[in-house]
């Protein structure tokens, strides 16, 4: 099986009535006909300004969202007619890293806690194993065995996005999501965890779909780019290819908004 994952015609629309006394509906096409593969072992980027349906994209992969039409299948498997227990064996197989660490890790739990949730969850070892576990995974990810007896509001941004993958990494998962994960942090922060994402790549052979509004990120990690606007895919291809030679205007402005770019022209 050449592709991880497999998306075909996904489609979306949010419905959102205008103020609070007007019936009036706006509809959004977050996600119109979208189609995608991932290959093993690859970083597909999903590129778009805010708004263009990146999230919808990923959220609706994890099943956070329910679609309105559309495939998906994940390691060959249709994901969208598993059973409850099939899809609980699934989600451990797709993970995900959120933009915002500190919301997405709760803040009356130690790391310690944080770290052995999804491994209670899905039944994983005994409590030594765990343990070990735990301890091998947060120092992989930079950290110190003490840290685990933290709060999240006791590290930085880096910090705590670093628990945000050790936590994600912890069930060994086949592919990871990372919607805008280094967007809040500082630009030095950024390269950091950017190489920390690639070594662990390599490290686990974890296939990436990486969503990013920036563009200077995707050069450093992705070999594929899925350009999106509006809810739809407007152009896809290799990264060097989609750099040297854009073919829509879009991706043009997109890749002209990047400071310290040559500009296509
Ligand atoms: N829960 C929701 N309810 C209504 N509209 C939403 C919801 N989530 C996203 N949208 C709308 O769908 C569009 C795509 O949003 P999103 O997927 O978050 O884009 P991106 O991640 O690229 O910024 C936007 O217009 C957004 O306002
Ligand atoms: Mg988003």
């Amino acid at each position: 099986m050449k592709y991880l994952l497999t998306a075909m015609s996904l489609s979306k629309k949010y419905v959102q009535t205008q103020g609070f006394f007007s019936r009036r509906k706006t509809t959004i096409n977050a996600l119109d006909n979208v189609s995608l593969n991932i290959r093993k072992g690859i970083t597909l980027a999903v590129v778009g300004e805010s708004g263009s349906g990146k999230s919808t994209l990923a959220r609706s992969i994890i099943r956070l969202v329910e679609i309105d039409n559309g495939e998906i299948a994940f390691d060959g498997n249709d994901f969208l007619s598993l059973n409850s227990s099939a899809l609980k064996n699934s989600r451990k197989n797709i993970q995900m890293i959120f933009q915002d660490p500190y919301a997405s890790l709760n803040p009356r739990m130690k790391i310690q806690s944080i770290m052995e949730e999804p491994l209670l969850i899905h039944k994983v070892g005994t409590k030594q194993l765990r343990q070990k576990k735990i301890e091998a995974m947060i120092k992989r990810v930079g950290l110190d065995f003490y840290d685990l007896d933290k709060y999240p509001h006791q590290f930085s941004g880096g910090q705590r996005q670093r628990i945000g993958i050790a936590r994600a990494l912890i069930l060994e998962p086949k592919l990871v999501i990372c919607d805008e994960p280094v967007s809040a942090l500082d630009v030095s922060v950024q390269a950091q965890i950017v190489q920390l994402l690639k070594s662990l790549q390599k490290e686990f052979g974890l296939t990436y779909l990486f969503i990013t509004h920036d563009l200077r990120i995707v050069r450093h990690i992705a070999d594929e780019v899925v350009v999106m606007r509006q809810g739809k895919i407007v152009e896809t291809g290799k990264t060097d290819i989609i750099f040297q030679n854009p073919k829509t205007t879009y991706t043009k402005k997109l890749l002209a908004s990047i400071p310290g770019i040559k500009k296509t022209t």
